[in-house]
C-alpha cells in the first residue's frame, strides 16, 4: 500500500496547496504528500484563518520537520499560528488567545518548561513501568467483558477508547462517577467541528469537574497526579485544572485511536500479525512500527517563525506558520527503507509519530505501555479476531482531530464451553478491582 498520487505540482510551483486529507488506503498518508515530498518539500500551504496573509509552509521531510521542531525559532504559542483547515465553527474573527496559565503545550520555554518539569516524574520509562499492573487489570477488565458478549462487538466502544480514559483517570485521580462525563465532553473536543454551543458546554463542564478534584486534591491529596499538583505550592488552582485538562485532553483520544487503528492495520496485515503472534517478543518494535506507520497526528505539528529561517532552499519569513506533516515524514525513504511497508521487524527508530523536540509528546512511554499490553492482550484472548463487516465498509476518523476509525466491528470463535473462551488470563496484575462506569 502506497502514497502514489499524482505530483501535486498541477499548478505553478509557488501556488498554495491546501493540506491533504483525502486518503486513498486508510493506513497510508493523505494522498499526495509523496509528491510533496519528493518535488516540494517546504511548500507554501493555504491556511483558512489566524494570524498572517492565508499562506504558510507545509514541511514533508523527516530532516526538515525535525530541525523545526527542535528549533527554538519556532514558536509554539497559540497565538501566532494560523491554521490550515477550517476553524471548528464558523467564525468571522478567527483570533486565537494565548495559552491560558497552565495550558504549556502551547506555550514557549521557559513557562513550558517549568510545567514540563512539574509533570515529568509521572512519565518517565520509570514512573511509568509503576502502572503496568494496574495497566494490566484495566485491560483484562475489559477483555472478559467482550468476552461475555455474544454477537459481534465495536471494538472502539468495547476497548480502545474505556481503556486509556480509566488509565489516564486512575492516574490523574479522576473517580469513576466523572470518568464517562470528562470522556463524552473530550470527545466533543476532539472532533475537527463543533457549534459554539457544544464548544462552551463542553468547556464548562471539563472546568467545573476538574476545579472539583483540584480543590478535593487540595483539601486532601491522593497518591495521584492531581495529589502531586496539590503538593506543589508554586501552583494555583487555575494552572492545576489546566495541566490536568492538558494530560486528559492529550490521552483520551490518541491512545484509543492508536488500540483501534492498529488492531485495524494488524487484521489486514495478516503477515504480520502472525508474525507478532509467533515472536511476542516483537511486541516493542510492533508498536513503534504502528505508530510510524499509522501517524495518527494527521493534522500535523503547527509552529509560527520568529524570524526569517532558511529551510529546504526556502526562505520562510518571521509570522509565517509552518506545518510539520508529520505523516508524510514517517514516510521519508530519505530516512527509512521501504517506508510504505508495515514491516513489525524493521528498525524505524527516529520516526516523529509522537513529534519531536521540547514539545515532543509527554505521555508517550505512557502511551507506549498501554500499546504494549492491550494489543497482544486482544490477539492472545482472541485468536480468531476477525472483522465482523467488510473492510471498505469501515468509517474512518479523517473528520477528527486524531485520525484512525469510527467503528471496529469485530467478532471471533466462540468456544462451545463459554466458561473456556471467558477464562481470566494466566498473567493478571495485582492491584483492587475498580468500579466501571
Ligand atoms: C499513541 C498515542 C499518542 C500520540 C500518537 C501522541 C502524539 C503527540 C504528538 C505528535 C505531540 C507533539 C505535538 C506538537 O509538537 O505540536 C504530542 C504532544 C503531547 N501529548 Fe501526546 N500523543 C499520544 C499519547 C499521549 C498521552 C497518553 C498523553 C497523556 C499523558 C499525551 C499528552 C500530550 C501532551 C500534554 C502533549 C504536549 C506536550 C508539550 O507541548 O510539551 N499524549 N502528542
Amino acid at each position: 500500500m502506497t502514497d502514489t498520487a499524482p505530483p501535486v505540482t498541477a499548478t505553478a510551483a509557488d501556488e498554495p496547496v491546501t493540506l491533504p486529507v483525502r486518503r486513498g488506503c486508510p493506513f497510508d498518508p493523505p494522498d499526495g504528500y509523496a509528491a510533496l515530498r519528493e518535488h516540494r518539500p517546504v511548500a507554501p500551504l493555504r491556511l483558512t484563518v489566524g494570524p498572517g496573509d492565508g499562506v504558510g509552509w507545509l514541511v514533508t521531510r523527516l530532516a526538515d520537520a525535525r530541525r523545526v521542531l527542535s528549533d527554538s525559532r519556532f514558536s509554539h504559542r497559540n497565538e501566532l499560528i494560523g491554521l490550515p483547515i477550517p476553524p471548528p465553527f464558523p467564525i468571522d474573527d478567527y483570533t486565537p488567545p494565548p495559552a491560558a496559565p497552565g495550558a504549556f503545550i502551547k506555550m514557549d520555554r521557559p513557562e513550558h518548561t517549568r510545567y514540563r518539569r512539574v509533570l515529568n516524574r509521572r512519565f518517565t520509562v520509570r514512573g511509568v513501568a509503576e502502572l503496568t499492573p494496574m495497566i494490566t487489570r484495566i485491560t483484562h477488565e475489559h477483555l472478559d467483558r467482550m468476552a461475555a458478549a455474544t454477537g459481534p462487538v465495536d471494538l472502539v466502544t468495547a476497548f480502545a477508547e474505556p481503556v486509556p480514559v480509566r488509565v489516564m483517570c486512575e492516574l490523574v485521580g479522576v473517580p469513576t462517577p466523572a470518568q464517562e462525563t470528562l470522556a463524552a465532553q473530550f470527545a466533543v473536543l476532539s472532533r475537527m467541528s463543533y457549534t459554539v454551543e457544544e464548544l462552551i458546554a463542553a468547556c464548562t463542564v471539563v472546568d467545573g469537574v476538574l476545579r472539583e478534584l483540584v480543590a478535593a486534591a487540595r483539601v486532601d491529596p491522593g497518591a495521584n497526579l492531581l495529589g502531586d499538583l496539590a503538593r506543589d505550592d508554586s501552583l494555583t488552582d487555575t494552572e492545576r485544572v489546566n495541566l490536568a485538562w492538558a494530560l486528559l485532553g492529550g490521552g483520551f483520544d490518541t491512545t484509543a485511536s492508536m488500540i483501534a487503528l492498529g488492531t485495524y492495520a494488524l487484521l489486514r496485515h495478516p503477515d504480520q500479525l502472525a508474525l507478532l503472534r509467533a515472536r511476542p517478543e516483537l511486541v516493542d518494535s510492533a508498536v513503534e512500527e504502528l505508530l510510524r506507520h499509522l501517524t495518527i497526528s494527521h493534522l500535523g505539528a503547527s509552529r509560527a517563525a520568529l524570524e526569517d529561517v532558511e529551510l529546504g532552499g526556502v526562505r520562510i519569513r518571521a509570522g509565517d506558520t509552518v506545518v510539520v506533516a508529520l505523516p508524510a515524514a514517517n514516510r521519508d525513504p530519505a530516512h527509512f527503507t521501504d517506508p510504505d511497508r508495515l514491516d513489525i521487524t524493521a528498525d524505524r527508530r527516529g520516526h516523529v509519530a509522537f513529534g519531536h523536540g521540547v514539545h515532543q509528546c509527554i505521555g508517550q512511554n505512557l502511551a507506549r505501555a498501554v500499546l504494549r499490553v492491550a494489543c497482544p492482550a486482544l490477539f492472545d484472548r482472541f485468536p480468531s479476531l476477525r472483522l465482523a463487516r467488510p473492510a471498505d465498509e469501515i468509517p474512518m476518523r479523517d473528520d477528527m482531530l486524531h485520525y484512525g476509525v469510527h467503528e471496529l466491528p469485530v467478532t471471533w470463535d466462540r468456544p462451545a464451553d463459554p466458561t473456556v473462551g471467558a477464562a481470566t488470563p494466566a498473567v493478571r496484575a495485582p492491584g483492587p478491582s475498580a468500579d466501571v462506569p
